[in-house]
């Protein structure tokens, strides 16, 4: 089955990219490839999706469906081709055998209908039942019992290999210990997640403590399962189903063997149900529609799989999926609520985010009051006004967005919104620059601006002042304690101790942790300036580059933008930024508290990998990925993540995949972890 055949509904995307020519095509696959890594960043690290998982699909299928009429543009690394994330550092890694798959979407009946229709024609005729499960919402995992004793887990990783997480999976109540008859070899799959009831416990104690709150449950279950000390994972009280056999068979049906696997102990959803034909799913499917604002756990769709196991593998499966199981996919959970104000909120740069402060209306597990209307166009574009009754969204995250006003509902009354001429919190004009949706409030002393940028000084990847939460922020502005980042470091315990609940322990403790905060160097500190373009990633590109916060202060925009990927915008930013004369004064402040302001950058004679691209795949059995690449860096080297003609090494680890067919494809060196060991080891 090819591609295209795979998806019906992709006929008209088909014929528009026939008339392309290869060129056009080519173009066409690298911005979708663009687009969509861009998404899975947002999505999987950042956990701030800007699309839903709808749409996302929908821009994969198009790349597939381009990729099936133009094979010639199909990429071994292109986003099509992967089953999920790479495995992580840190955790011994296990092949998984059979690997685990993921599952093709069908959103809505059609969809639903289409799937079938393919099933129908792949068994000629074979009578086949269905059991319709509820997809839980969390982070897939593999558990193996040997004698009955669950002696491994590990979570999905790319599909092939995962982490190895037993002690961690071992602090879930619901994951039995040991099991009751079971075989003596049984390798079982199925969900870890967060009750919702718990992340809106832990999120409660966040604000309390003054930290920053969770997205949402799956990501913060996919944190915790990776936490290190499974003591902290224990007290996250996450939770498990399991819903699959992997070995050994152990019925000739699906609902035998879940029933065999509930009989062992293991923790099944007993939602399931077994259905003759697919219009006795579609039930099962609005039964749940209704039912699971309910639960006390996400889910976002309805696993459909072919009951009779040997019509599973008279139809088998795609590089990716089984083609005897689909996931219908929920609509988003919604409801309809008024605004009773529209008010606005200022970030870090000075941006507002308009906000709609809502009649309180449960969603999704919680009671919702506020929700973002993203920006100022959108919320013209949508027209939402004081009054209005809207539709709400929750897709997991914990702050739910405005989808539509319900304009039937529109109070007679109501008058369009209006922008904001000046800044709710300082009063200053707000201007909006050439080319950009944002408002933004250019005022550096807006309590906000400055409020916002402390947080990001101190944040963890920034500073890293442990202990110094949002709350702590607050309190120290409100009482003039500090005036902004600079003068953290003049902070002394007695005025620490005039704070309610402060004892002498608490403040040198927490004067301790900012001292240390002042070795981090120049990498973090550039980050935490709060630099327009200057995220982590640039900021470590200038320190390692420049080595000193005043060589990069006395640099030349041709100098700036000389050094790899540093544009001009960035240079523009970064001279501006020098250019304020308060900034200035906030630096000098900075070094005088003896803020460490050198970076790590060795004489050019050390380099001896200056000007080289280096990418590093698989895994590395003796050193940590982080390490090698520091190293590595530190001989000049530039590390990336992708492999093309500009690569001048691949450093493959074990079990390297797409990254080492395309070095090969296009001809460039690779070493393995000896090879790489014996370059730092001599060079460095
Ligand atoms: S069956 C080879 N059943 O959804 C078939 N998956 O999008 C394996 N999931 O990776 C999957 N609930 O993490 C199956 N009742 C259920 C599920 C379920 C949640 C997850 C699972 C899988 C993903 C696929």
């Amino acid at each position: 089955m090819s591609a295209s055949d795979s998806f019906p509904d992709a006929s008209a995307e088909q014929e528009e990219f026939e008339a392309l020519a290869p060129a056009a095509a080519e173009a066409l696959a690298s911005e979708l490839r663009r687009e969509l890594e861009r998404h899975e960043r947002l999505y999987y690290r950042d956990g701030q999706p800007e699309i839903s998982d709808r749409e996302f699909d929908a821009l994969l299928r198009r790349l597939e469906t381009l990729e099936g009429v133009h094979p010639a543009v199909r990429t071994v690394d292109s986003p099509t081709q992967r089953v999920g994330g790479e495995p992580l550092e840190g955790f011994e890694q296990v092949p998984h055998d059979p690997p685990m798959l993921s599952l093709d979407n069908a959103y809505g009946s059609e969809e639903l209908g289409e799937w079938g229709g393919r099933l129908d024609r792949l068994l000629a005729g074979d009578p086949c039942h269905f059991v319709a499960e509820l997809k839980v919402d969390g982070v897939s995992i593999s558990l193996l019992y040997e004698d009955g004793v669950l002696t491994q887990a590990a979570t999905r990783g790319n599909g092939r290999v995962g982490d190895v997480v037993t002690e961690n999976v071992r602090t879930i109540r619901s994951v039995p210990l040991r099991l009751e008859g079971a075989p003596a070899r049984l390798l079982v799959r199925g969900e870890v997640f967060m009750p919702r009831s718990v992340f809106a416990e832990l999120n409660e104690q966040r604000e309390q403590d003054g930290l920053p709150l969770y997205v949402n449950p799956r990501n913060t279950t996919a944190g915790t399962i990776r936490l290190l000390d499974s003591r902290e994972v224990a007290s996250r009280r996450l939770d498990c189903v399991v819903y699959d056999v992997a070995e050994p068979t152990l019925a000739e049906t699906h609902a035998e063997a879940l029933e065999a696997l509930a009989s062992f102990g293991l923790p099944v959803h007993d939602g399931w149900r077994r259905c003759d034909a697919l219009e006795s799913v579609e039930t099962y499917i609005e039964e749940w529609e209704q039912k699971r604002a309910a639960l006390d756990f996400d889910t976002d769709g309805v696993v459909v799989k072919v009951d009779e196991l040997s019509l599973r593998e008279e139809v088998g499966f795609t590089s990716k999926a089984p083609r005897w199981a689909v996931a219908y996919k929920f609509e988003a959970e919604q409801a309809r609520t008024r605004v009773l104000e529209i008010g606005a909120q200022v970030g870090r740069t000075g941006a507002l985010t308009p906000v709609a402060l809502l009649e309180p209306v449960f969603v999704a597990g919680t009671t919702v009051q506020r929700a973002t209307l993203h920006n100022y166009e959108d919320l013209a574009r949508k027209d939402v006004r004081v009054g209005d009754t809207v539709v709400l969204e929750k897709g997991g995250d914990i702050i739910p967005k405005v989808v539509e006003v319900v304009l039937d509902e529109r109070p007679e009354d109501s008058e369009p919104f209006i922008e904001p001429e000046v800044c709710p919190v300082c009063g200053q004009p707000l201007v909006r620059f050439e080319g950009e949706v944002a408002l933004r409030c250019v005022n550096p002393a807006c309590p906000a601006i400055v409020r916002e940028s402390v947080r990001h000084f101190v944040s963890r990847n920034a500073m890293h002042i442990e202990g110094l939460g949002d709350k702590l922020v607050d309190q120290l502005l409100n009482e003039g304690l500090i005036e902004d980042y600079s003068s953290l470091y003049s902070l002394r315990a007695e005025d620490l101790m005039g704070l309610e609940g402060w004892g002498a322990k608490s403040a040198q403790k927490l004067l301790a942790e900012i001292e240390k905060s002042k070795e981090r160097g120049l990498g973090p500190l550039l980050h935490a300036l709060g630099i327009r373009f200057v995220g982590e990633r640039v900021a470590g590109i200038l320190a390692s580059h420049f080595g000193s916060l005043e060589a990069l202060r006395s640099a030349t925009h041709e100098q700036l933008v000389q050094v790899h990927e540093i544009g001009p915008k960035v240079a523009e930013s970064l001279e501006a930024f020098f250019a304020h004369e308060g900034n200035g004064e906030r630096l000098e402040k900075l070094v005088s508290a003896g803020v460490s302001v050198e970076g790590e950058l060795a004489a050019a004679g050390e380099k001896p990998l200056a000007g080289k691209t280096i990418v590093l795949t698989g895994t590395l059995q003796r050193l940590k990925r982080r390490e090698a690449k520091a190293g590595l860096e530190a001989l000049g080297a530039r590390v990336s993540g992708s492999v093309s003609k500009k690569t001048d090494l691949l450093i493959a680890g074990e079990g390297a995949g797409s990254k080492l067919a395309k070095a090969e494809e296009l001809g460039v060196e690779v070493a393995d972890e000896e090879a790489l060991e014996a370059l730092l080891g001599d060079l460095g």
